[in-house]
């Protein structure tokens, strides 16, 4: 009998409408659209608006996949959702967007930061393999700009909102081939939200100092990066025995164009098969990896049988990756 494995059946992703660029953040901090362009290569990332949430993106994103999956929503026997800016503290995200999308199925969030959508897709695909699932829906779905301080130029300039989801299903094609997961909780301070939580409750005063807002040193998580990025990768290649020379793409975490050529240059990958679109999203944590899935879908340049290399690493500090067999009919080349 063959293994049982996850195979990605549906893709989808969601983008908030609103626009926020270099040129607005100029009026906002002391910044200038070049420093943001050559040290970051962002242009534009996409913000919630006024009344949206975490939920609401996450909720498109699922449809989507859904939709794309061609099954019912009674199909699904877990939903994960990804995210470190959940709507409330209480509930999970997660029940917020089962109800909405009328699932009956168990739901839960899980936060690895912006590696979360990795995270999440080993608790997917264990879920599979071991036969206590079918199908899982997995959304990675963040508001960063949510938590992000528009006075503290080092970071506002960083990070847009989305969500990108995939259904995962039982099957007996490889789909997702290795994961390997890591992390080093000694990194806490690298990049923490302070007040709002049990150590440090909401007060007047944690309001006041701004301790509600993400607090980064980038260059502490720069160096983290481009010594994970590569690690993690490899083991997860090993892990699959696959070479790196047999990778269709790979898709980093999109944090900053340094950071993946950087490691496009480490692992001795062509740019052009590193995936980036952080010009037009900014970093949107844990979905920025399922976004560059949906997008290189959508865009017709993902073929049966390509091998992916998705690798993550974010707060906590986390990192991950997975090698992943793209198993679905390239859109338009459906037989
Ligand atoms: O999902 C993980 C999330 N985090 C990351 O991926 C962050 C990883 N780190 C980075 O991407 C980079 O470290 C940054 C983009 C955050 C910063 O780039 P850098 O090349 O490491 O700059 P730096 O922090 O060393 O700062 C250089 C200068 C400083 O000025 P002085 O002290 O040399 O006078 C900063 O104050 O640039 C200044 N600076 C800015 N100037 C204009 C910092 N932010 C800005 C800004 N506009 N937005």
């Amino acid at each position: 009998m063959m293994a049982r494995s996850a195979e990605i059946v549906g893709v989808g992703s969601c983008l908030p409408e609103k626009r926020l660029t270099n040129a607005d953040l100029e009026k906002m901090v002391n910044t200038s659209d070049e420093w943001i362009l050559t040290r970051t290569g962002i242009s534009e990332r996409r913000i919630v608006a006024q009344g949206e949430a975490t939920s609401d993106l996450a909720v498109r994103a699922c449809e989507s996949a859904i939709s794309d999956a061609g099954i019912e929503p009674g199909d699904i026997d877990l939903l994960v959702v990804a995210t470190s800016t959940p709507d409330m503290l209480l509930p999970s995200t997660a029940c917020l967007v089962q109800a909405h999308l009328g699932l009956t199925c168990p739901a839960f969030d899980m936060n690895a930061a912006c590696t979360g959508f990795i995270y999440g897709l080993h608790t997917a695909s264990s879920a599979i393999e071991a036969g206590r699932a079918d199908v899982v829906l997995l959304v990675g779905a963040d508001t960063l700009t949510r938590v992000v301080d528009f006075k503290d130029r080092r970071t506002c300039v960083l990070f847009g909102d989305g969500a990108g989801a995939a259904v995962l299903r039982a099957s007996e094609n490889p789909g997702v081939r290795s994961i390997v997961l890591g992390a080093d909780g000694k990194g806490n301070s690298m990049l923490k939200i302070p007040a709002g939580g049990s150590a440090m409750p909401a007060s007047p005063e944690t309001v006041q100092t701004r301790l509600h807002f993400i607090q980064m040193n980038g260059n502490e998580v720069f160096k983290f990066a481009v010594r994970a990025i590569p690690r993690a990768t490899r083991a997860a290649l090993a892990a699959s025995e696959i070479d790196v020379s047999e990778l269709a793409w790979l898709v980093p975490h999109q944090a900053n164009q340094r950071i993946l050529d950087t490691i496009a240059d480490r692992l001795h990958v062509p740019h052009e098969r590193v995936f980036s679109n952080l010009a037009t999203t900014g970093n949107t944590s844990a979905a920025s990896i399922p976004l560059a899935i949906d997008d290189l879908y959508t865009s017709g340049r993902l073929a049966p049988g390509n091998l992916l290399a998705l690798v993550g690493f974010g707060a906590g500090v986390t990192w991950g990756a997975a090698i992943v067999e793209w198993t679905k009919a390239t859109p338009g080349k459906e037989a």
